[in-house]
């Protein structure tokens, strides 16, 4: 299973902020927005990731995340000249997925809550052609709306409709097939100038081949894309990391937990940044001794609701 974060698109609706700079690099609380769908990619066991940018912010995602492997795993990256849409990334990552399945997050969608990784683990292991993400929400024609049966299977998937079939959003997170880059290749653009998602998503539905999982009223699907929502979200994260004490989409937490980085590389990333609340947190993981009983005593992953058995 190959990853690909789009980090692209011009971020118009968080302007000025993101006149000259890459709204995915903007904080979130205490790190910058890509952390959370990187957080998601890792905690679904995905270790080969594609970050797609734009040709002036490439360079900058490189800088803050270099080849992956202080987080032991590989980070390559591509530029999309311009936001022509999101299967794009599938053409522009062509090699990268070759005949591998391939995950999807746009890094400005932000997931939380309990056994999600659990969710996604069990999504990617018995994943077969395409597989979206629905979450009830109370607006649901602003977003792309899934209608489907008791199976879960999509039956019906529409951009924006103005009569929605159901109260149910696609988030910002998909697994498919190898095929989506030759889907990708026949897709016309919309309207608006865009290659669209939704209309990938309905060549699969097309072969009833689009299957839909449900996060349910547990967990949180934020996206941060206006000033309101990206204000929101980090208020969402301070209070709940404050509230628990473990941090939200720490990057070297998960890599140390997951046994991708030893207790040592932990410490000195945290030592790195000693300064910084972040650094501390670090630092304080690497030397807790007893982790590992820790983990087992509470019964699930202190972060990001990875759970352990649900
Ligand atoms: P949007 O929110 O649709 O667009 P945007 O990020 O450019 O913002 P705005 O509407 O304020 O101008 O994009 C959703 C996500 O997908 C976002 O994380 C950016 C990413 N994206 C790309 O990287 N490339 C693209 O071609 C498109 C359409 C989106």
């Amino acid at each position: 299973m190959k990853g690909i974060i789009l980090a692209g698109g011009s971020g118009t609706r968080l302007s000025p902020s993101t006149d000259s700079i890459n709204k995915h690099l903007l904080p979130v609380f205490d790190k910058p927005m890509i952390y959370y769908p990187l957080s998601v990619l890792m905690l679904g066991g995905i270790k080969e990731v594609m970050i797609i940018s734009t040709p002036e912010d490439t360079e900058r995602f490189e800088r803050l995340l270099g080849d992956g492997s202080s987080l032991g795993i590989q980070i390559v990256y591509k530029e999309q000249s311009e936001p022509k849409g999101i299967p794009e990334s599938f053409l522009i990552a062509e090699d990268f997925i070759g005949k591998d399945d391939v995950t999807l997050i746009l890094a400005d969608n932000i997931f939380f809550g309990q056994g999600f990784t659990t969710l996604l683990r069990n999504a990617i292991k018995k994943h077969k052609h395409a597989t979206v993400f629905g979450y009830r929400v109370k607006d649901p024609e602003r977003f792309g709306v899934v209608e489907f049966d008791h199976h879960q299977n999509a039956i019906s998937i529409e951009e924006k409709p103005e009569d929605p079939k159901s109260d149910f959003a696609v988030t910002g997170l998909y697994i498919y097939d190898s095929r989506a880059v030759q889907i990708a290749k026949k897709l016309k653009p919309s309207e608006r100038g865009e290659l669209e998602i939704t209309d990938l998503n309905k060549e699969y539905l097309k072969w009833n081949q689009l299957h839909v999982e449900l996060l349910g009223r547990g967990f949180a699907w934020m996206d941060a894309g206006t000033q309101e929502s990206l204000f929101d979200a980090a208020e969402f994260i301070k209070t709940t990391q404050q509230r628990q004490g473990f941090k939200i989409a720490c990057l070297e937490e998960i890599a140390f937990y997951l046994d991708y980085i030893s207790r040592d590389m932990l410490y000195e990333k945290g030592k790195s940044m000693e300064k910084t609340d972040y650094g501390q947190y670090l630092m304080e993981i690497a030397n807790r001794k007893h982790n590992q009983q820790y983990w087992d005593a509470i019964d699930h992953h202190p972060m990001l609701g990875l759970a352990g058995n649900e």
